[in-house]
């Protein structure tokens, strides 16, 4: 059998795109993926990119059984990690099924990957696991694990210990976890991009419905923070950079535990980024300023030197591309 690379929700926003990287890369690439929050047609979507259609199979990864199944079928090289339950607001109001969904889950996936001999995980983590930063930028060595404000970020960080200690057991047992800021953008042909079922917890999906006319207007969440313009600042990430970086990972993977932080290195504001899609979309981005939404911090941006030193990447993508091509991919979006 030819090796081939496992995507486990690879028909999530961020997964999508990297499986559309690998194929490019030439790697052979199956998909699981339970459709809880994607659609099965992004299958079609990365085979018009590509020219490839990736191997799918509707499975969940709290199903061990199904998921012993796709292993038995194939002979993986490696793993690249995205299936999880990620809004930050649902995990503090249903914190049992992010613990179950992600963790448990997860340890499914080691045990699948145990059992068959697969030596090789890439995780999609996130900056989360820094909590509040004591410093600027972060980097690999600033704290983590502490002052996580909800169960989302708790879930990241404790699978991130349980591949550490994997990979202690383990010699032969290779991870790199990838702890990303906030991913924007879509692919440059409009095929692909992020589209979250209802309202958007997060300002880039939010401001672009706004720019659509599906909501009326964007809740800037406090103006008096010690920023530039009071408002929040983050580092946001192009989502194709991003599948890049994953690729890169995959193709310098070490045996060890590796982590590194993912991002451009500077931050830009809410305003900033609703000026941004405005001149993006051609559209005015109505908005007003609202109290500062609870456990949100006024700066993270990243260090970008490991990352570059050890994987040869960096963000590439200027935030105004980025949210040009988010606009592109909106125009085909259905209601
Ligand atoms: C960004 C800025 C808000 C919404 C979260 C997760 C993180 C990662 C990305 C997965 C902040 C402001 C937001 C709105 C606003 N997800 N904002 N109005 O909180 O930085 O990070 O998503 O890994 O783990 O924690 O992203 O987009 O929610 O907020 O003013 O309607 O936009 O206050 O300053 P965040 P965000």
């Amino acid at each position: 059998m030819s090796s081939k690379i496992l995507v486990t929700g690879g028909t999530g926003y961020i997964g999508s795109h990297t499986v559309v990287e690998l194929q490019k890369a030439g790697h052979e690439v199956v998909i699981i993926d339970n459709l809880s929050n994607s659609k099965k047609e992004v299958i079609d979507k990365i085979a018009q990119i590509t020219g490839k259609t990736p191997t799918f199979h509707k499975v969940d990864l709290l199903d061990a059984k199904a998921l012993d199944g796709v292993f038995a079928k194939y002979k993986f090289e490696a793993v690249i990690h995205f299936a999880g339950l990620k809004a930050v607001g649902e995990s503090i109001s249903q914190p049992l099924k992010y613990y179950q969904n992600n963790i448990t889950g997860t340890l499914n996936l080691l045990e699948s990957m145990k059992k068959h001999k697969v030596k090789n995980l890439v995780f999609s983590s996130s900056a989360t696991v820094y909590g509040t930063p004591e410093t600027l930028p972060i980097t690999e060595d600033s704290q983590v694990g502490i002052g996580i404000t909800n169960p989302y970020g708790w879930t990241k960080y404790m699978i991130e210990r349980i591949l550490q200690d994997q990979a202690s057991s383990d010699e032969t047992f290779s991870v790199t976890t990838l702890r990303y800021f906030n991913p924007i953008g879509a692919h440059e042909s409009g095929l692909l991009g992020e589209s979250p079922t209802g309202e958007p917890n997060n300002i880039a999906p939010y401001i672009a419905r706004v720019a659509q006319g599906w909501l009326p207007e964007v809740r800037v969440f406090g103006d008096d923070y010690d920023t530039p313009d009071g408002t929040g600042v983050r580092d946001y990430i192009n989502v194709v950079d991003l599948a890049k970086a994953h690729l890169a990972a995959l193709e310098h993977i070490a045996p060890g535990f590796q982590a590194y932080t993912l991002g451009t290195g500077t931050g830009t504001s809410v305003l900033e980024l609703i000026e941004s899609y405005k001149t993006a979309s051609g559209h005015e981005i109505p908005y007003s300023i609202t109290v500062r939404r609870p456990g949100d911090i006024a700066t993270m941006f990243t260090a970008v030197d490991k990352a570059k030193q050890n994987l040869n990447w960096t963000s590439q993508t200027p935030i105004q591309k980025s949210l040009e091509d988010d606009w592109r991919w909106r125009q085909n979006e259905t209601k």
